[in-house]
Formats: structure tokens, sequence, C-alpha cells
């Protein structure tokens, strides 16, 4: 909220106008725009495929990748407003409880975002949501980290 906001000493409505506003989350939007699941698919697909070739993360995720890009992409497409089958199927989300098992310090996140970078590159369906799935991903893999370095 703006200082100018919180100087005019807001009615009822307008207060709750501008938390109503507040409350607008722009990644829970995207897939209003994109209205399919095939590109979270492709983007999966094209992250694990950076993945298949990274000395730091392979070690890290199961020999067969299948589940592992499925519930990639199913969580995508919860998180941006798409179909819950995530939850449906996972349960709550749990995300920083589910990386436990894994050590992720500073390299970790460091690959996992650069084959996530270019991962969206390939996609042109993300190309004008970029900016907000990109501050996302970055705030979570932070999150995600639970090792010291
Ligand atoms: C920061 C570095 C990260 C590392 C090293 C990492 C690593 C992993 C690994 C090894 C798995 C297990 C895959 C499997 O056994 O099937 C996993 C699962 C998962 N990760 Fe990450 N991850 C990271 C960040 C993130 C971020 C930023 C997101 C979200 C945007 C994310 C979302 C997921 C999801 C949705 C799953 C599947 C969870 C489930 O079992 O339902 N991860 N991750």
């Amino acid at each position: 909220m703006s200082a100018q906001v919180r100087l005019v000493k807001p009615s009822f409505e307008y207060s709750q106008l501008m938390y109503n506003q507040a409350m607008i989350d722009p990644l829970g939007e995207i897939y209003k725009d994109i209205k399919d699941d095939e590109p979270f698919f492709r983007l999966v697909d094209e992250f694990y495929a950076g993945v298949e070739n990274d000395s730091i993360l392979r070690p890290m995720y199961p020999e067969e990748l299948t589940e592992a890009k499925r519930h990639l992409a199913l969580f995508l497409i919860q998180r941006t407003g798409g179909r819950t089958t995530y939850s449906d199927e996972r349960g709550h989300p749990r995300m920083r409880g589910r990386h436990m098992k894994f050590s992720i310090g500073t390299k970790e996140r460091d690959a996992w975002l650069a084959n996530m970078s270019k991962a969206l590159d390939q996609v042109p369906e993300f190309e004008k949501h970029r900016d907000e799935l990109w501050a996302f991903f970055d705030h979570f893999a932070n999150f995600m980290m639970n090792r010291p370095d």
C-alpha cells in the first residue's frame, strides 16, 4: 500500500477494496490466459531435459523421471490458477517439507534456477508471464534452501 493511501484514512468500503486488490495474486491469473495444460508439460519436459544433463541435480532425482515431471507440471498448473489435481492427489503442497530430504544449498538452487530459466525460454506461451513466473521461481527456490553453504 502506498504512503498516500495510508494518509487518507480510508472508509471501510475503501479499505476493503484495497484489501481485495492486495489479495490479487498475479501468478494465480496466468492459467486463465494460457487456458491449456500442454505448455506446462512442455515447460517441465524442457526443465527435466536440463536436469538429465546436470551433474549437480541429476543425482538428487530418481532414475525414472516420469512421476517427478507430472508432479511439477500439476503443481504449476494449480499454482497458476488451473485445475487442482496436484492437491487432490498429493494433499497440501508442503513444498519445504517435501524438499527436506534433499540437501539444497546455493549451488543446487542456482542449478535449479538455471535449468528453469532455459526451459522458460523454450516455451513461447510463457513469454508474457516470464517476469511473474521468474519472481515466483526465484523466491521459491530460495525458500527451498535447507543447507548453509
Ligand atoms: C532449489 C532447488 C531445488 C531442488 C534441488 C529441487 C529438487 C527436487 C527433487 C530432488 C524432487 C523429487 C523428485 C521426485 O522424487 O520425484 C523435487 C520435487 C518437487 N519439486 Fe523441487 N527442487 C528445487 C526447487 C523447487 C522449486 C523452486 C519448485 C517450485 C517451483 C519445486 C517444485 C517441486 C515439486 C512440485 C516437486 C514434486 C513434489 C511432490 O512429490 O509432490 N522445486 N524437487
